[in-house]
């Protein structure tokens, strides 16, 4: 790994988000890239083989609440930034589980805050001014919008739904706590629902192309009316760039595409794309396959984001439209079922989503 760049650790590198953020991170070129990551169910190294043995990255298997591991690692790497991203991400799991979600998420995240502190507090003056902590967080904490009004700014009130987005909302009351009573530079970032290539097929939008290339139902949860408001995820990487780099500290930036849609009409999306792509064998539409299942208790009616803020002080923009994200999502899946077809062989583990998955 080369020594002369500003090292940023990502935590969660291995899953989603964390995976496209290292790759995008590396691309340009201006980082090295150290990922931290424990490796749970939701991540996979094979998201990663694209950085395999690149001199900018090294990967180290650890958990955020090993406090005594995580400082030896900021310690070691020099650190100069922190993208903190590891945490619990679905919603229905923390319906069946809500303890995992505090674990990592709540004291995850403060027990991280801690080793961060002290790393931060041993820097020179110039390392510590260009310090900086970032949170990536989620729309999810702002809690439920009516069907036809209103949006989330940086100033709309908390109000989370579910164990997931309360643990989230938890961890980001901690990240500004470190920073007004610490002095940590922290920034802070709140994205709506991101999709695209290496989207664990437990989520909504790999669920739906994954069972529908397997011709599996595909579940709708109630009548599909909910709202979410979708970002491709290599746009995101791109705004978590801008927002570590040129984000101001103590401030927080709503990212999101400005793509609301229903459920039903995401999937509906999906099936005509994949209609048009891999016909199936019986000539019918994949439309066929919906399936409308009992709701999730608690769903959030409507999820959207103004992004003006980031937009405006960030110069950020999405490059994907909704239609030409998906576009290539699908194609991503249809062709690397090297990816996701292992993680669907492996048993679900009972949790409800998986129960509605298998089905
Ligand atoms: P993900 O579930 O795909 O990945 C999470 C990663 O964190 C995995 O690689 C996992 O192994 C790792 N991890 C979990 N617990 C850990 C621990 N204790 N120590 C170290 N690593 C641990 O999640 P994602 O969808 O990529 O989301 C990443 C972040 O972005 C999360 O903080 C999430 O709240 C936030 N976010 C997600 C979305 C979305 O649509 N997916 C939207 C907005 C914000
Ligand atoms: P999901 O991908 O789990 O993201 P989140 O709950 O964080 O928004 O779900 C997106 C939307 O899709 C949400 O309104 C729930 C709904 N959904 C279904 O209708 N069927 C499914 O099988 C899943 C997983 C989600």
């Amino acid at each position: 790994m080369k020594k002369d760049l500003p090292t940023v650790l990502v935590t969660g590198g291995a899953g989603f988000i964390g995976s496209a953020v290292c790759r995008h991170l590396v691309s340009t070129g201006a980082y090295r890239v150290v990922n931290l990551d424990k490796l749970t169910y939701a991540g996979n190294l094979s998201s990663l083989r694209d950085l395999d043995g690149h001199p900018n990255y090294a990967f180290y298997k650890a958990d955020i609440c090993d406090t005594d591991k995580v400082s030896e690692i900021l310690a070691a790497e020099k650190v100069g930034r922190i993208m903190h991203l590891a945490a619990e991400s679905h919603v229905d799991r923390s319906i069946d589980g809500p303890m995992a979600f505090v674990t990592t998420n709540v004291v995850g995240t403060a027990s991280l805050l801690s080793a961060a502190l002290a790393h931060w507090r041993s820097l020179g003056f110039a390392e510590q001014e260009s310090f900086r902590f970032h949170h990536v967080s989620t729309d999810e904490v702002f809690g439920d919008l009516p069907f036809d009004s209103g949006v989330f700014t940086e100033e709309s009130p908390y109000k989370p739904s579910s164990p997931y987005s309360a643990s989230k909302a938890a961890s980001d009351h901690f990240v500004r706590a470190w920073h007004e009573t610490y002095g940590m530079p922290v920034v802070l970032s709140n994205c709506s629902n991101n999709y695209g290539p290496y989207h664990f097929p437990e989520k909504l939008i790999p669920l739906v192309i994954a069972n529908a290339l397997d011709e599996r139902q595909l579940p709708v949860y109630g009548k599909g009316a909910n709202v979410r408001d979708w970002l491709f995820v290599e746009d995101h990487a791109r705004a978590l760039e801008a927002v570590m780099t040129r984000g101001q500290v103590g401030e927080s930036y709503n990212i999101g595409g400005r793509a609301e849609r229903t459920n039903l009409e995401v999937v509906e999306t999906i099936c005509a794309l994949l209609d048009a792509r891999r016909p199936r064998s019986n000539g019918k539409s994949h439309l066929d396959l919906i399936a409308y299942v009992t709701d999730r208790p608690g769903h959030d009616r409507r999820y959207a984001i103004d992004p003006t803020k980031s937009e405006r002080e960030l110069g950020w923009r999405p490059q994907e439209t909704f239609e030409t994200g998906l576009g290539r999502t699908v194609d991503w899946y249809l062709e690397n079922g090297w990816w996701w077809r292992p993680i669907r062989e492996q048993r679900f583990d009972g949790t409800r989503q998986g129960l509605v998955g298998a089905r």
